[in-house]
């Protein structure tokens, strides 16, 4: 018998009946995480999984797992002899309801266990439902391959910490409703099925059936709807959405992921930061329980690609880079001068001393890592009494040029100095990287900080070093600068952007612009994009139409939720809060999927796959 209340074998009808008795009789009173020794003396009514099972002889112990934590249940035949003798059958995994009283574990409380203080004495068990033997132990610390993981997520997220993750990503998308809410924003979804717009990230494609050989889009973002809704009038938007990018997925991206999208009219850009570090504040004050300090620091593009290398600065590190290609151009050292004489530039990467920290093969392995980002070389100096250099360089380069760059990177005997020369944009990336490297090596990152900053003032466009075609950096209606506009038409390149990112601990968690809203200025910004009247017509005529009717100013930014749910529940991987993440290569190893489909379905679609590939 189960512990006298569904009985064993029997017709299934009978079982399914007493089944739902237990849960028409009883109902829930706690969690597996709320009882407390003051609550000693109480009757209970618990449900869970079988966390762990372990017979004494004379009691059964068992750990009862829910989303909210675990509670020790004791199975004692002088307290329940039928109980006790139903959960004789109990296995790890099995889902099951129990009645009991609570009573103080006294002297053995288990610390780890913030419910180590109690246990509960079980009169009547239910089996809810049997499990077979889970393929891995569901624990935390479980070393189990990522692709069982993956295929049994469901068994995965049982686990505490996958929970508390998601409980967390919940509270997030909570206090995000509210907070928008409570400032008057509109919550208006816009479609996920799209018109195809070439640029920014390579989409998904739909086919459409009731119109053959035509395709939808589906939405990277909800940009241009976002922009309609002011035109319309709507002010003040949000959306927690889902958007659809077909990227080279790393740890950072996946291929269906969520924004908190929002846009505002009559704004500028102290109005729409202010607005978000409030929200950024209430998340930090709500979900951690941490207050920050606002408004939150500021950095140009400029300063942030001179002293760090990189757009999304970790400021948890303090290691900066310096540009010594002034004193490196006559210093005599024929590499650096002929780099600078071609257009390169010389930078310089400080790591403070004592030299031994910083091993000889940790500077050598910097070479092959400089390799993966077209560097040749990496040069080193280790600074010395009176700032002599010991490098195999140190005899080309001058005294005058050496005390320059000493005085530069503000040298002292003790620290090493890292040297990369090369065009700009690979001299700054490499170096970037390798002071992130560094830090992480010497152990120089400091976990426990909370790093913002909103890089400012970035490029309005890209130019592709190799084939000098211009691009939009952000899209195509991003404002430029109003000091800038008139270098639209001549320099385009030098046009800095009304644009934005939120970075926090090296990590871009958002970002946005002003938008443009004159034809005017629209028009000169495709026209510097080379983009035709016509392909302008065909790609935005729509947008462009709506824009003759009135539209306000106004501007926007889209936060990535899973890359802020990562840092804040300080997840290692962004699938870690993802309930249902795809792999690297965008497969979900639970459903299988993608998958071929039948000949059948794809006629449908007027669809033909190269007879090479597999049709179901
Ligand atoms: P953007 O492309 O910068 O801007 O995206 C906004 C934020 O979304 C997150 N993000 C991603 N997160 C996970 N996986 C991905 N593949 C991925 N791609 C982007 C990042 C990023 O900062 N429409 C504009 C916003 C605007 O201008 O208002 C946009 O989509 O955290």
């Amino acid at each position: 018998m189960w512990g006298g209340i569904a009985p064993g074998p029997g017709p299934v009808r009978y079982r399914a009946r007493l089944m739902s008795a237990f849960l028409s009789t009883h109902t829930r009173s706690h969690s597996c995480g709320a009882l407390r020794t003051g609550d000693a003396g109480q009757t209970v009514v618990l449900t869970g999984w079988v966390k762990t099972y372990r017979d004494h002889g004379q009691a059964i112990f068992v750990d009862l797992r829910d989303r909210e934590g675990i509670t020790q249940l004791v199975f004692d035949p002088s307290f329940s002899l039928e109980a006790h003798e139903a959960a004789g059958a109990l296995r790890s995994e099995w889902c099951i309801g129990i009645v009991g009283e609570v009573r103080s574990r006294g002297g053995k409380v288990n610390d780890k266990m913030i419910t180590g203080g109690v246990e509960v004495w079980v009169k009547t068990l239910e089996v809810f439902s049997k499990s077979d033997t889970p393929p891995f132990a569901i624990e935390d610390d479980v070393d189990t391959n990522d692709t069982l993981r993956l295929k049994y997520r469901y068994l995965d997220l049982r686990r505490p910490k996958l929970q508390k993750n998601l409980i967390m990503r919940s509270q997030i998308t909570r206090a995000t409703r509210k907070y928008l809410g409570d400032n008057g924003f509109l919550e208006i979804e816009t479609p996920f099925m799209v018109k195809y717009t070439p640029g920014g990230a390579r989409n998904f494609l739909v086919p459409s059936r009731l119109n053959p050989g035509n395709f939808y889009a589906l939405a990277e973002s909800p940009q241009i709807f976002k922009q309609l809704l002011m035109v319309a009038g709507y002010e003040k938007y949000f959306q927690i959405v889902r958007c659809f990018r077909d990227e080279d997925l790393r740890n950072e991206r996946q291929p269906e992921f969520t924004q908190i999208d929002i846009e505002m009219s009559f704004v500028t850009e102290p109005i729409l930061q202010t607005m978000m570090e409030g929200l950024i504040s209430t998340l930090w004050r709500e979900v951690l329980g941490i207050e920050l300090t606002l408004p939150l620091r500021r950095m140009t593009f400029a300063e942030a690609m001179d002293k760090y290398g990189v757009d999304k600065p970790d400021l948890r590190l303090d290691l900066v880079l310096c540009d010594v290609s002034a004193p490196s151009a006559k210093s005599g050292f024929k590499i650096f001068e002929s780099v600078v004489a071609g257009g390169g530039i010389v930078k310089c990467l400080r790591v403070p001393g004592p030299a031994e920290k910083l091993s000889r093969s940790v500077l050598d392995g910097l070479t092959d890592f400089a390799k993966s980002f077209g560097v040749k070389g990496v040069a080193f100096a280790r600074v010395q009494e009176g700032g002599v250099w010991q490098a195999p360089f140190a005899k080309s380069f001058s005294d005058e040029a050496r005390n320059e760059v000493n005085r530069i990177a503000q040298a002292v005997p003790g620290d090493t100095l890292i040297f990369v020369a090369e065009r700009p944009k690979v001299a700054n990336t490499c170096l970037g990287a390798i002071r992130l490297h560094i830090g992480e090596k010497l152990g120089l990152i400091r976990k426990n900080e909370w790093q913002f900053m909103w890089l400012t003032d970035p490029p309005l466009f890209e130019v592709d070093d190799a084939t000098k075609e211009i691009a939009a950096a952000h899209h195509p209606f991003t404002s430029p600068r109003t000091e800038d506009e008139a270098l639209l038409d001549t320099e385009p390149e030098k046009v800095l952007a009304r644009a934005y990112d939120l970075v926090l601990n090296g990590v871009e968690v958002g970002g946005g612009s002003i938008r443009i809203h004159r034809s005017e200025l629209q028009a000169r910004a495709f026209k510097a994009l080379r983009i035709s009247e016509e392909d302008q017509r065909a790609k935005f005529g729509f947008l462009l139409d709506a824009f003759k009717f009135g539209p306000p100013p106004h501007g926007g930014i889209a936060f990535g939720l899973d890359r802020l749910a990562m840092l804040m529940t300080q997840a290692e991987y962004m699938r870690d809060v993802i309930a249902f993440p795809k792999t690297q290569k965008g497969s979900d190893l639970m459903t299988e999927c993608p998958t071929p489909v039948s000949k059948k379905q794809l006629e449908e679609l007027f669809i033909q796959v190269r007879p090479d590939l597999p049709v179901k």
